[in-house]
């Protein structure tokens, strides 16, 4: 079990190496994979930080490669690299470009592949299968190369995608990590509570964004972290954000427009909630349930004030409520 880890580990940093060299040193992936990262306007350092590569559009580039240096077919097979299935064998990122998903501590363990045209029908982004050393819900894109930042500022920003973080890091803000769409977990969240408590949320300015900014914070109080979110303006993602910008300007805007989260829901909900009494007892609910799953009491009634003089309703009202709510979960 831990020799298999170890040679996946082995073949998965292979990989990495060879996808940087094939965009770096190869004519097909110096104008098709480099000319793609410069065209979204992505700088050289920023492209050797995080190890983008280029993956050929040849079947089985990598597969041949790995294989004739000695690499066994077995783990190409096991970490996702290699599609087998009877007699065939393929590469199964070709024609990508490559975003290596390190570990904590800085080891290759999967990656994302991203086409280069968006008018094809299959999906914009391959990634590696769930592995023996690749648990996606437990990984979050990132968090080696932010790590130390992290710390260093105290607060994470937590955003959707691959570029999303690349953008950060080129703007000058590098305490970022993606959950790289799948739905953020409880784990997920853990791993940034070893460097701090403080998470800002900035998703895609679109409805699935939104929807899953509200379920966001849910799992970061209910870690008991402290939790802000961004809404960024409708069609913009923290990548196209954070590319007209500068730092100053960037920094500057998230300071100004960042909301706690009962300032976000209520200005997401309030603007119809306003004099619709049923709407606004609907909000109030929601408020309610987000402020019984925070476990600290302290905290809990700070957030209860807020909302009561925010929303005008009685705080000895909602701790009743919140009270009833969290006897009901114990
Ligand atoms: N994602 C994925 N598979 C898809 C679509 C998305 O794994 N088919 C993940 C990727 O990690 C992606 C993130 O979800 O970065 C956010 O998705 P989306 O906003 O659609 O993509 P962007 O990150 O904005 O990608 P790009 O800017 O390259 O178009
Ligand atoms: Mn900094
Ligand atoms: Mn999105
Ligand atoms: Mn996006
Ligand atoms: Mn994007």
């Amino acid at each position: 079990q831990r020799n298999e880890r170890e040679s996946m580990m082995l073949v998965s940093e292979f990989a990495g190496k060879y996808f940087t060299k094939m965009l770096n040193e190869t004519d097909e992936g110096k104008s098709v994979g480099l000319g793609y990262f410069r065209s979204r306007g992505f700088r050289d350092d920023i492209i050797h930080k995080f190890d983008l590569g280029y993956s050929p559009e040849k079947k089985d580039a990598l597969t041949n490669e790995a294989t004739k240096q000695g690499y066994k077919l077995e783990y190409l097979e096991k970490t996702g690299l290699t599609i087998v299935r009877d007699d065939y064998k393929a590469d199964r990122f070709r024609g990508r470009v490559m975003f290596p998903i390190h570990s904590l501590a800085g080891k290759v363990i999967a990656f994302g592949g991203r086409i280069l045209k968006t008018d094809v029908k299959t999906a914009k982004y391959l990634n590696s299968p769930e592995s023996e050393i690749y648990h996606k819900s437990r990984v979050l894109y990132g968090i080696f190369q932010a790590k130390q930042e992290i710390t260093r500022h105290d607060m994470c920003y937590l955003v959707e995608g691959y570029t999303d973080v690349l953008s950060f890091h080129q703007a000058g803000i590098s305490n970022v990590v993606a959950s790289s769409g799948t739905a953020l977990t409880p784990d997920q969240i853990r791993l940034i509570a070893r460097f701090t408590k403080n998470i800002t949320i900035i998703y895609d300015g679109d409805p699935a964004g939104i929807k899953a900014s509200l379920r966001g914070i849910d799992l970061v109080l209910a870690e008991g972290m402290n939790v802000k979110v961004l809404l960024l303006p409708d069609g913009e993602d923290p990548d196209t954000f954070a590319k007209e910008r500068s730092e100053e300007e960037l920094t500057q805007y998230i300071q100004d427009n960042q909301k706690d989260f009962i300032k976000f829901k209520t200005s997401l909900l309030l603007e119809d909630a306003q004099n619709d009494p049923i709407k606004r007892a609907q909000l109030i609910q929601d408020i309610v349930r987000s402020i019984s799953t925070i476990p600290d009491s302290i905290i809990r009634s700070v957030y209860m004030k807020e909302c009561s003089s925010l929303l005008k309703v009685d705080e000895r009202v909602l701790v009743q409520e919140i009270g009833k709510l969290q006897r009901k979960k114990s």
